[in-house]
């Protein structure tokens, strides 16, 4: 059964941030837009960059490899890959577009919880 579980080593996060926690030893993106926060597995679901690197628009995160976009909200992808030439063409030929996990978060007082699977 999923529990929440704390995250450790952070009370807060400002606006319009993001951070890769661990969470259970799970690699975890834990992001604010405005007042909510928002948690996904850290990894993205192309070839493993670390999203926490990439940039935040919104609620919708940037793989810093090759330009993925992940809406936070859902996990969905809004773009898979950008670029052009050769590499890209074979990479979305044999990974194909798929969501990243995400997971509920809660804040109580100085905590901040997510709830892994
Ligand atoms: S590893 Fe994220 S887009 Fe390729």
């Amino acid at each position: 059964m999923a529990v929440f579980v704390e995250v450790n080593g952070i009370t807060s996060l400002e606006a319009g941030k993001m951070k890769e926690v661990m969470v259970e030893d799970h690699p975890v993106l834990l992001a604010r837009v405005g007042d909510k926060y928002y948690a996904a597995q850290g990894r993205c679901a192309h070839m493993g960059g670390v999203l926490a690197n990439g940039e935040l628009n919104g609620t919708v995160v940037q793989c810093p490899r090759h330009g993925s976009q992940f809406d936070l909200k859902d996990g969905s992808v809004v773009r898979w890959m950008h670029g052009s030439g050769l590499a890209y063409e074979v990479g979305k030929t044999f990974k194909s577009p798929r969501p990243i996990a995400v997971y509920e978060v809660k804040v109580e007082k100085d905590k901040i919880l997510v709830k892994l699977p």
